[in-house]
């Protein structure tokens, strides 16, 4: 069935069923491979991108439930001021190690700092919680969401 959705400012037509997650839509049928499969069950945070600003599960969001929304992806994220401000912290600290969910880490901390411009330290792990890190460098996460904050 055919859908259009808007990815990055950009209207996609695109021809899968209602039911398949947005995940593979994005990697799959749009070729942006950026956000990552991890656990496929909102788990993990690997596929986080934002749904009209939210930060959002794309391995559970089906195709037919985003019809009229705007989707923002780790492709198009460093255009915002807050993503610009992630992405400078996350460079200078060098956080990522191997880089599988850092894509989401990143798409939740803009998300995180979009609503909130200065969150504490309880905050910034109570919104960075659903994003699993196995090589863990939660530790230069927390304080690159710190710098980006006071950036
Ligand atoms: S792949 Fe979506 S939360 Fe793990
Ligand atoms: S940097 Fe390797 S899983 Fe997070």
């Amino acid at each position: 069935m055919p859908y259009a959705i808007k990815v990055n400012g950009k209207t996609h037509n695109v021809d899968v069923d209602g039911d398949t997650p947005l995940l593979w839509v994005l990697r799959d049928v749009l070729g942006m491979t950026g956000t990552k499969f991890g656990c496929g069950m909102a788990l993990c945070g690997a596929c986080t991108v934002h749904i009209d600003g939210v930060a959002s599960r794309s391995c559970i969001t089906s195709v037919d439930s985003i019809k009229a929304v705007a989707i923002t992806t780790i492709e198009a994220i460093g255009a915002t001021p807050a993503g610009a401000k992630i992405q400078k912290a996350w460079l200078d600290l060098e956080v990522p190690q191997c880089g599988y969910c850092q894509s989401g880490q990143i798409m939740s901390a803009v998300a995180l700092l979009s609503s909130n411009a200065r969150p504490t330290p309880a905050q910034i792990d109570d919104a960075m919680s659903g994003n699993i890190c196995r090589c863990g460098t939660y530790p230069r996460i927390r304080e690159a969401i710190k710098q980006a904050a006071a950036s």
